[in-house]
């Protein structure tokens, strides 16, 4: 997926207004954003055909889909006649649920990223322990994308070395959460920055301030 600047808007507000007020600001700026459950619980699916026609941008929808096989190609399903361009998908739940979600993406021809590790310090507890292997299961299966934390470079590039250099990493956790966006591109493809743009009160400036930062 080619991402603009490599940067992805994570578009975490509860109403329309606000999302659409947010991107407004930075539409020049980005051409993908992240849509999840904040927007689309509050406002419901129709949110990500509204910001795609608005900004004629790529949406990934992250509902970090964690379920058993057959509810996991509903939610797919669901999400892609929605007009999501991607779907962020958990790893940890096994083979056979993340192919569920990957025969969906085929049918739509849409991708799915694969969820390996979290940003979140609670995160350490768990997920990391099975973090890797659930990047050697994306590889078997032949996946090519997927979602490694900024929050923890050393696992990012272990991730990296896993999945090879030709996959397509993106890479929450930059600037609230503690990331740095120059750092964590030396191993993603791009970065997912939330708050640090859409709580400023100058959005633009907050991305233009980070576009400067990074060196391509
Ligand atoms: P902030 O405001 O911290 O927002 O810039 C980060 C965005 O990314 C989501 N997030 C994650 N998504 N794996 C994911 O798939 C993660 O490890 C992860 N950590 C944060 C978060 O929900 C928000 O939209």
């Amino acid at each position: 997926m080619e991402i603009k600047n490599r940067i992805i808007l994570a578009l975490d507000l509860q109403t329309i207004e606000e999302a659409m007020k947010v991107a407004g600001c930075v539409r020049e700026h980005i051409d993908t954003i992240k849509i999840g459950y904040p927007l689309v619980l509050a406002e419901g699916l129709k949110s990500i055909s509204i910001v795609k026609e608005e900004f004629d941008c790529k949406v990934i929808a992250d509902f970090k889909v964690a379920d058993i096989p057959e509810t996991n190609t509903k939610i797919a399903d669901l999400t892609f006649k929605a007009g999501a361009d991607a779907l962020i998908v958990h790893g940890f739940v096994g083979e056979d649920s993340v192919k569920a979600c990957v025969d969906s993406s085929q049918k739509f021809d849409r991708e799915i990223f694969l969820l390996t590790e979290m940003s979140h310090p609670g995160a350490s507890r768990f997920l990391q322990i099975a973090a890797e292997e659930i990047a050697s299961m994306g590889v078997d299966m032949g996946l090519k994308n997927y979602v490694a934390p900024s929050t923890k470079l050393n696992r990012l590039n272990k991730i990296r070395s896993i999945v090879g250099e030709d996959s397509f990493i993106i890479s929450p956790g930059v600037g609230v959460q503690g990331g740095d966006p120059n750092q964590t591109l030396k191993f993603a493809n791009a970065i997912i920055v939330g708050r640090s743009i859409y709580s400023s009160d100058n959005p633009e400036k907050a991305i233009k301030s980070i576009i400067n930062d990074i060196k391509f």
